[in-house]
């Protein structure tokens, strides 16, 4: 088993600064309701809204996509629920990473039901090769290639989300 650093915990605090920035810049003087996507989002929600300039309420949202489909959410299973009620109040969403793009694809379907002013989505990362479920990122950190990857959040059976940086895990090393 080995991990290769991919991107650096230095890498990861500049490219959060410069997406702060563009954050800060689009809601200047909105209400912004940050949705955080549990469980991998936690660590880079954390960095990023410490980096607002702006106040913002928090929220979590906790969901897993079964089966395949692009357009019903209907696959989709909640298990744990925004308490905020996003009708008219500007909604931003924030993942660890988009793959296939099907479990943003249903979270976003459903969330935009409840009529929100605005539904934005920021991610650290984007597997470009994987996606087959076309999602719009607003805020994106970095496009990675077609690799596994864990830490700064994200896992591997539940272990190395508490790694300061993100690297990729292979078994065979
Ligand atoms: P998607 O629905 O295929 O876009 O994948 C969504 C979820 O799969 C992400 O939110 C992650 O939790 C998980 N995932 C996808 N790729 C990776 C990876 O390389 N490492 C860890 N988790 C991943
Ligand atoms: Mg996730």
């Amino acid at each position: 088993m080995a991990i290769d650093v991919l991107i650096t915990e230095k890498q990861i605090a500049e490219r959060i600064k410069l997406l702060a920035d563009e954050i800060h810049q689009e809601y200047q003087g909105k209400e912004l309701v940050v949705v955080c996507i549990l469980n991998g989002a936690f660590v880079f929600c954390a960095d990023l809204v410490r980096q607002l300039k702006i106040p913002v309420y928090m929220d979590f949202l906790k969901a897993s996509s079964y089966g395949d489909s692009t357009v019903s959410s209907g696959n989709l299973k909640i298990d744990l629920d925004l308490k905020v009620d996003i009708e008219n109040k500007h909604v931003l969403l924030v993942e660890d990473i988009v793959d296939t793009g099907l479990t943003l694809t249903n979270v976003i379907d459903r969330l935009s039901n409840r009529r929100p002013a605005s539904l934005k989505l920021a991610s650290l990362l984007f597997k470009k090769a994987r996606n087959t479920h076309l999602v719009n990122i607003d805020y994106l950190g970095f496009s990675i290639d077609d690799l596994f990857v864990i830490g700064y959040g994200l896992d591997f059976a539940g272990k190395f989300r508490e790694l300061p940086f993100i690297g990729v895990y292979s078994e065979d090393k």
